[in-house]
């Protein structure tokens, strides 16, 4: 007996002295997640497990450590009540080990926070805008600027980003466009995938990998007109078989979280959409960690009027899968009282709680809260050359040639004398991008920058036009383009008229792409085309550098000037990756992820649109078509150019049947037909002729990259399957139908060698 006492009284002391070693899920490393989750979990106060559900932004400027202001002590006390799961836009490392401290330290349970923040394209290396990005069709470019995206970030506090944005997008008025990887659900799976894996890393426990965030679930690209935050109305058609398969891809691929959207989809909104969150997000696709609110979407649930109040916003959200309340309020205040009233079961607090805990635990947060919060680290790794070195080179590869008629470029480095036009090309802020984290404001190399590091100062000479945009940039204010004053455009016409060769930036500002920067003209704007006619006047020989986060109009131009870069916004190194490719030290190789239209009347203007039954022109105007402009593109998507040539040849497929279980080769013969190596994207269409619903008329199926000498030749496989031509029907199931299909393999969306095959 007294043995027993004893023995007892010694696992007493050693069961408090593990509790107060391993931190509050007073089980150790080694236990598994699930248990820790539930151990802990059986410790909360309905009060604590709400808290977890709940993020706040800092209300201060983070850079460095929070100061003792009022916002700063209702945080604390927040925290401190075990209020508070989350915190958003907390960055820096100092920053971030205070409010850290503050959980750990001052709460009953000592949970750690997960602390949040858009990390889009870069913290502070800033690397191009997810869209250009997707131009490089290269997974592993997407791969290389996520995983030190996370490095920057997780050095800097931050264990979670908001990224990547998987929304479909097929509208260029929608100012969000730039934020994804473009029109095409395969492409952007692919990307997907990349960015997930980049951000992730192998362990999510390791300190420099960070929780991603697929975004916004769902359908938000769709909002009509492209006018932000507006109605999203698509068929479940649409929605499965364009909209869904990056987020599905993204959750094979072990995304930790889901954010929702602000808009509604068929009238139900995205925030309390159980088909969207529990049957699909949870159910189907078995999702095991934590989807978080955009930033009050939940109370937007009242102003979409499907909620009269927070507290059935609250409700409604929670039931639908919604598990954490960004900025809302809505669950603090209102989730204890319906739970206490027996309106929302506790289980679905519980369920909440638990995906929340989950992802905590997998950051290894309970083992280490201060893991992120590294000073050292952080001085080390943010913004330094070996970063800045990487950027150059996801952004050279991100730039598409869209003309180069007269073989104008690549330049010559020596013997020219250079204009170089236009503000945007001065400008070392506008190639950072919207969405750009804690990029130091004006620390891009510009164009005109990158031009004189390689030809010197000597030969070049600037001209800035007129001025473009008024304004100062900011939240607040819309930007305001000057539409009166030409000041500078003399000046600028006559530096071009003494150049042998004009280099022209024209495009948009940043701040006119982003989140709220939808636009119903996107045309060149202020009188950068008047500008661009007047130059043309003077002197031919233009290249023009396009800066722009959407398709933009652009059908003067391209019919007029020899040669057009698309450059997009690049990031931090924008002006050396351009230059490398305007003299020829990099061979472009990017292809549109986005159609270029004519006129935005055309929009939402995309390649893999169904056939309609009026598709052929007619002699008669009772045909699908404009009176006043054509169907076609300005450039199809998967458009972009080389300095060198390539010829496609020798297309064959293995059998002209394929089996339900079985597999066809397609084969193609690539050739460099010019006199520099080149990289060439093939791309592989098919279409499933005559279906049980109406098919689109090409669908990406697949795309190498390959580099090629010049003469060299290279055959190139892909592979399908039955499996790759499922779709999701109008039996509301995905199936594959068998029939004629249709193939193509070939240099864009527009072109390339055909054949077809019937599957069995
Ligand atoms: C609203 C945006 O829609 C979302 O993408 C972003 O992550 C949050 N704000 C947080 O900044």
């Amino acid at each position: 007996m007294r043995n027993k006492l004893f023995f007892l009284v010694i696992l007493f002391l050693i069961t408090i002295s593990c509790e107060q070693k391993t931190g509050i899920s007073g089980l150790s490393k080694g236990t598994s997640i699930n248990k820790r989750v539930e151990h802990l979990l059986k410790k909360m106060t309905l009060d604590e497990k709400i808290g977890q559900l709940n993020q706040y932004t800092s209300r201060w400027e983070m850079t460095g450590p929070a100061p003792e202001n009022s916002d700063s002590m209702f945080m604390y006390n927040m925290i401190k009540k075990g209020q508070l799961g989350s915190m958003l836009n907390v960055v820096g490392a100092n920053a971030a080990r205070k409010v850290q401290t503050w959980a750990v330290d001052s709460s009953r349970l000592g949970i750690p926070l997960i602390l949040g923040y858009d990390v889009i394209h870069g913290l502070k290396t800033m690397f191009p805008i997810p869209l250009a990005e997707a131009a490089s069709w290269d997974p592993q470019v997407a791969y290389t600027s996520s995983r030190i995206a996370a490095e920057e970030a997780s050095a800097s506090g931050i264990n979670w980003t908001f990224a990547p944005m998987l929304d479909i997008a097929r509208d260029a008025r929608w100012g969000r466009i730039m934020e994804g990887s473009g029109e095409d659900p395969y492409l952007g799976s692919k990307m997907a995938v990349a960015r997930v894996e980049g951000f992730q890393g192998d362990n999510l426990a390791s300190e420099n990998t960070i929780a991603a965030c697929a975004k916004h679930f769902a359908a938000y690209g769709f909002v009509e007109a492209g006018r932000e935050y507006n109605t999203v109305d698509i068929s479940e058609y649409t929605l499965q078989n364009i909209v869904l398969p990056p987020f599905k891809a993204a959750v094979n691929a072990g995304v930790a979280t889901v954010m929702n959207a602000f808009n509604t989809l068929n009238g139900t909104p995205a925030t309390m959409n159980i088909h969207l969150q529990r049957d699909l997000l949870k159910g189907d696709w078995n999702f095991k960690g934590f989807v978080v609110s955009d930033w009050a979407s939940i109370n937007e649930l009242i102003l979409h009027g499907v909620a009269a109040n927070k507290k059935e916003a609250a409700r409604l959200a929670i039931t639908a899968g919604s598990d954490m309340d960004m900025e809302g309020n809505v669950y603090i205040e209102e989730l204890k009282n319906l739970v206490e009233n027996n309106e929302v079961d506790e289980t679905l607090i519980d369920d909440a709680v638990r995906r929340v805990l989950r992802v905590k635990f997998e950051l290894g947060l309970f083992d280490d809260p201060f893991k992120y919060c590294n000073p050292k680290r952080e001085k080390e790794v943010v913004f330094s050359s070996k970063n800045l070195a990487a950027s150059r080179n996801v952004a050279r590869k991100s730039i598409v040639l869209l003309k180069n008629s007269e073989g104008l470029l690549p330049l010559s480095k020596t013997g020219k004398k250079i204009a170089v036009i236009g503000e945007l090309a001065k400008s070392k802020d506008v190639p950072l991008g919207s969405w750009r984290g804690k990029a130091i404001p004006n620390s891009a190399v510009s164009l005109l920058e990158g031009i004189e590091n390689v030809v010197g100062t000597q030969n070049v000479t600037f001209a800035k036009g007129p001025v473009y945009i008024k304004n100062k940039r900011g939240f607040t204010t819309e930007l305001e383009i000057n539409t009166t004053d030409r000041t500078g455009m003399k000046d600028a016409v006559s530096v071009a008229s003494k150049a042998n060769v004009v280099v022209m930036a024209l495009g948009e500002d940043c701040f006119q792409t982003g989140e709220g920067r939808s636009q119903t003209n996107i045309a060149l704007k202020g009188f950068q085309l008047e500008l661009l006619k007047k130059v043309f006047e003077v002197n031919k020989n233009v290249v023009v550098v396009l800066m722009n986060g959407r398709p933009i109009q652009i059908n003067w131009m391209a019919e007029h000037v020899p040669a057009i870069l698309e450059t997009w916004f690049l990031g931090s190194q924008s002006g050396n990756a351009i230059a490398d490719v305007l003299f020829g030290d990099y061979n472009p190789a990017g292809k549109l992820p986005v159609t270029f239209p004519r006129a935005v009347g055309q929009e939402p203007l995309y390649y893999n649109h169904l056939n309609t039954g009026r598709a052929d022109k007619t002699d008669m105007v009772f045909w699908s078509h404009y009176t006043d402009e054509s169907n076609a593109p300005l450039f199809p998507f998967g458009y972009g150019l080389s300095y060198t040539t390539f010829h496609y040849s020798n297309l064959k497929l293995s059998s002209k049947e394929l089996l339900p279980n079985g597999k066809l080769t397609i084969t193609a013969t690539i050739e460099n037909t010019g006199e520099r190596t080149g990289e060439e994207v093939v791309q592989l269409y098919v279409r499933d002729l005559v279906g049980s619903i109406s098919r689109p008329v090409k669908e990406l199926k697949g795309f190498q990259k390959i580099k090629l000498k010049a003469g060299e030749k290279k055959e190139v496989t892909f592979e399908l399957s039955a499996k790759d031509l499922q779709f999701f029907g109008a039996e509301n199931r995905w199936k594959t139908e068998p029939g004629e299909y249709r193939i193509w393999v070939g240099t864009n969306s527009a072109e390339g060698l055909e054949s077809g095959f019937t599957l069995k």
